[in-house]
């Protein structure tokens, strides 16, 4: 199985929801909210895609960086590389049913933790759909972070037990889909959360809380003061706001503020190994994917997002070959550049 027949495969079952473009930037699918696009004019999904694009890698090959470490420590254990899948719920709306949420979430469990890597897992409307996710992460024995929509402290510490319980590894919440009206509609409120919350569910689990959904500098250092392990810098793939900023362009002004203090991701617009290493230069330390997760494993399953990792990582490496790079956890910011023409 290669990516010609994967992209092939997949486009079948999600068009005409998803194109499975050439590049996916967002353009074709732009406001297809249900569906996998941006939401309203589509900007805030394309805009990650060309924040990242902006910023270029500097080739060096007069070096002796070599073997090469692509591993990344996450909360006690060793991933082969730090590229994970993004969470995606509520597939069966945005999909008409065409793909099983629960076949796609096996096949992403499945395919990351058979690659060295993990999966994230989503909180959509259907509360059925979040109990069944943490019964294959307990099939998975644990390796994936569970994340929970901004519900209120009940009901989030509620899913966090059922995390616990399940053994994962970490749990999130995805605090930038405050403004799902969507869920309230279908009566699952969520809202923006209070910073005192935070605190009290940090002080409630022995999990680490990650936060997914952070755009801007001062949040981050508010998020490392109220003791979450992590932050993904996130717009949600451009699915909750509209003229939102890129996640590349934000991301170094939120390292300066709080790396070394809590662990960074970055998530929108990542899509080959060349832009997992432009984020790790911008102070991300792993990246997660959604669309082409998705991509490859309604068109290959578990093998097919195997196949995709196992490209994703060749890439990796083959970006810090040309870039004088040795390790994933020192990645010098001065490999990049931005265009500014
Ligand atoms: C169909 C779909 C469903 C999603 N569901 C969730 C979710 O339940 N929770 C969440 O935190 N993010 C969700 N996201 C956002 C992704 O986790 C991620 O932030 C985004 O897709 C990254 O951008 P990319 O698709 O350009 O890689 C969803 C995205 C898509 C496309």
């Amino acid at each position: 199985m290669d990516m010609k027949q994967i992209r092939d495969a997949a486009r079948e079952k999600l068009m005409p929801h998803c194109r499975v473009c050439p590049r996916c930037d967002g353009r074709a699918c732009a406001g297809e909210v249900p569906g996998a696009g941006g939401m309203g004019t589509g900007e805030s999904f394309m805009e990650n895609v060309r924040a990242l694009s902006a910023w270029k890698l500097n080739l060096r090959t007069l070096h002796d960086a070599t073997p090469f470490d692509t591993t990344l420590d996450l909360f006690g254990i060793t991933l082969t590389n730090p590229i994970m899948s993004a969470p995606l719920a509520g597939l069966a709306a945005h999909f008409e049913k065409k793909i099983s949420e629960q076949e796609i979430l096996e096949a992403l469990l499945s395919g990351c933790q058979a690659s060295g890597s993990l999966a994230w897992t989503g909180d959509g409307v259907n509360p059925a759909m979040f109990s069944a996710s943490l019964d294959l992460i307990k099939r998975h024995k644990g390796l994936a972070i569970v994340t929970i929509k901004p519900r209120g402290v009940p009901e989030i510490l509620k899913r966090i037990r059922m995390a616990e319980e399940a053994g994962a590894l970490a749990v999130a919440i995805d605090v930038d889909a405050a403004g799902f009206h969507a869920m309230a509609a279908r009566g699952q409120p969520v809202g923006p959360t209070n910073p005192d919350d935070i605190a009290a569910i940090v002080a409630a689990t022995h999990l680490p809380l990650i936060l997914k959904g952070i755009m801007t500098p001062d949040e981050a250092s508010l998020a490392a003061s109220l003791g979450v392990a992590g932050i993904v810098v996130s717009n949600h793939g451009g699915r909750i706001l509209d003229a939102s900023l890129g996640t590349a362009d934000v991301l170094p002004g939120i390292a300066a503020a709080v790396k070394g203090k809590i662990r960074i991701f970055l998530d929108g617009g990542v899509r080959t190994g060349s832009d997992v290493l432009k984020a790790l230069a911008l102070g991300a330390e792993g990246v997660l994917l959604g669309r082409p997760m998705l991509i490859a494993a309604a068109g290959g399953g578990a093998q097919g997002v195997r196949v995709f990792m196992g490209t994703l990582e060749e890439e990796l490496v083959r970006a810090m070959t040309m870039t004088g790079v040795a390790s994933v956890h020192h990645v010098p910011s001065t490999i990049v550049a931005r265009l500014t023409r």
